[in-house]
């Protein structure tokens, strides 16, 4: 075997050698590449090898022998700096034939033994970006030549760059899933989320859905405007399960519900030792909701100076944490949810015109129920359903106990209605619930100037076909469905009554 033969086999056991190294890291990543770089050492004769990693413009020594504690520090170059920044920034192996007569050379570490002649620079890069730099001293005694050298550390380079990067994204994403748990867990434990369809088939809801269908799949701002209770959280849910985001994180902040020093550490995240009580850096709710949708619910509860901040991420897609200066920078679909009358906080200067713009992209208003009765049948039947499987409890609401059901204006809209039908559940039995029990479960509909005011305001809420549907509807349940008698009890034809009967599906 003449010499060069043996060399292409030296070289040819260094790369297997580095990478089964590698292959073998899990997670392990700067011990891993630290033996690679001792393997250099030993069988090529190279010297103080090291593996920058290139940050914020910036190049630290991320792995490396014959290197002190002191030396690792001092080591640090700025992009373009001396021959280490410069194959950095140039994405081109960077060669110093002679270290002695070359001011490209900066030798930051002072770690070069009498023996050093080059230095060679090798920029490691991973999809067309530098991510570190691989640099090495060659000496006397260094086996392979400068050419060979080179080519065989640009290739062991890119075996390190992918195997880094790997690395990094994957620290990343455990960091990113490892402060969602956290925020998860808390959420969970605070309240069961509630992704759960939306009930209701009345023309309002219909109009609903429509512009929810229409406008999922964009990254417009949505302001959802209505009561408390008519499920502005579960359309804001709705929009995110049906978007391109469904896959990512879906996080919220009821921004009434925190004081308001604290609301800009919530949204922003803040640094350790930002306030007394920042014992750690903690990402905000922009940051855990990134490519995912945060929704914010109470926007109108926000103070001025809040409103000032929230503006400025929206216009500029990034924010500081709270005592940072780093600037971050994140991709969020905005939800705002509020039951207060924007419009007139606008006018009356308790709200920002400017972020009311920003907010009001597409506004969804939910009906209160009141406005809907037509769908109060169907969600008192869809909550029971739900609340007989939990609490295994068969329980059936009767007729005049469903008539008042309906005729009650519910002030507290959906959640109240949610509520009542989990006591009737959980306080009534197989004989099923009546009118008397009602009045016990829901004291208000004791007050009969209330439920009188309504049953004017819900007659008047009804178009001309629902009465006379709901007219035909009760004549036929008089006249115990023989339609001619209906009819003449109307003063209508036999044709005309059937052909409605046909026209309402009755
Ligand atoms: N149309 C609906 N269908 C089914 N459940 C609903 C509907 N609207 C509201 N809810 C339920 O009522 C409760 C209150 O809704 P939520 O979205 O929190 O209201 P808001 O945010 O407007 O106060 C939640 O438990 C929600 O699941
Ligand atoms: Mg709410």
């Amino acid at each position: 075997m003449n010499s060069e033969d043996s060399l292409i086999q030296i070289e040819l056991n260094v790369l297997q050698d580095i990478a089964t190294i590698i292959a073998d890291s899990r997670g392990q990543i700067v011990e891993s590449l630290e033996k690679c770089l001792k393997i250099l050492k030993k069988n090529l004769d190279l010297e103080n090898c090291v593996i920058y990693k290139l940050e914020d413009d910036m190049l630290n020594i991320f792995a490396s022998i014959d290197f002190n504690k002191h030396q690792k520090i001092i080591s640090e170059y700025r992009l373009g700096e001396g021959a280490t920044g410069l194959a950095a920034k140039s994405m081109e192996p960077v060669v110093i034939e002679n270290v002695h007569n070359d001011i490209l050379f900066l030798n930051k570490s002072g770690n070069r033994s009498s023996d050093t002649i080059s230095y060679i620079a090798v920029p490691m890069i991973v999809e067309h970006e530098t991510i570190g730099v691989l640099a090495t001293n060659l000496t006397k005694s260094t086996k392979i030549d400068f050419d060979d050298t080179v080519r065989i550390l640009s290739i062991i380079s890119s075996l390190f760059a992918q195997s880094m990067y790997s690395h990094f994204v994957l620290e990343d994403e455990k960091e990113k899933l490892k402060d969602l748990k956290q925020y998860y867990k808390m959420e969970w434990d605070s309240k069961v989320h509630n992704f759960g369809d939306i009930i209701g088939e009345s023309k309002k809801m219909k109009d609903v859905y429509r512009v929810i269908e229409r406008i999922a799949q964009s990254d417009v701002t949505i302001l959802v405007r209505g009561e408390t209770g008519t499920g502005k959280e579960l359309v804001a849910a709705a929009i995110h399960k049906r978007s391109r985001r469904a896959e990512e994180p879906f996080v919220k902040l009821n921004c009434a519900a925190i004081t308001d020093s604290l609301l800009e550490s919530e949204l922003f995240g803040h640094e350790k030792g930002a306030f007394t009580d920042a014992k750690e850096t903690r990402k905000g709710r922009f940051e855990l909701a990134d490519k995912g949708t945060l929704f914010l619910d109470e926007i109108g509860d926000i103070s001025a100076s809040a409103q000032v901040k929230l503006l400025r991420v929206l216009q500029e897609r990034e924010f500081e944490r709270v005592g940072g200066s780093k600037t971050i920078k994140v991709n969020v679909r905005l939800v705002a949810a509020t039951n207060r009358n924007l419009e007139q906080m606008v006018k009356d200067g308790e709200f920002r015109e400017d972020l009311y713009y920003r907010l009001n992209v597409i506004p969804i208003d939910l009906p209160p129920l009141r406005k809907r009765g037509e769908d109060i049948k169907l969600l008192v039947n869809f909550f029971l359903e739900r609340a007989v499987k939990n609490h295994k409890k068969m329980v059936t609401i009767t007729d005049e106990a469903m008539d008042k059901l309906m005729g009650y204006p519910w002030p507290g809209n959906v959640r109240e209605m949610e509520n009542t039908i989990e006591r009737i559940v959980l306080m009534g039995d197989e004989k099923g619930i009546n009118a008397a029990d009602m009045l016990l479960l829901l004291p208000a509909l004791k007050n009969e100037k209330l439920i009188e005011e309504y049953k004017t305001i819900s007659m008047e809420n009804r178009t001309l076909d629902e009465l006379e549907k709901e007219a035909i509807a009760k004549a036929l349940k008089d006249c115990s469905n023989n339609q001619s008698k209906a009819a003449e009890m109307l003063g209508i034809t036999v044709r005309q009554i059937g052909y409605k009967v046909k026209k309402y599906g009755i």
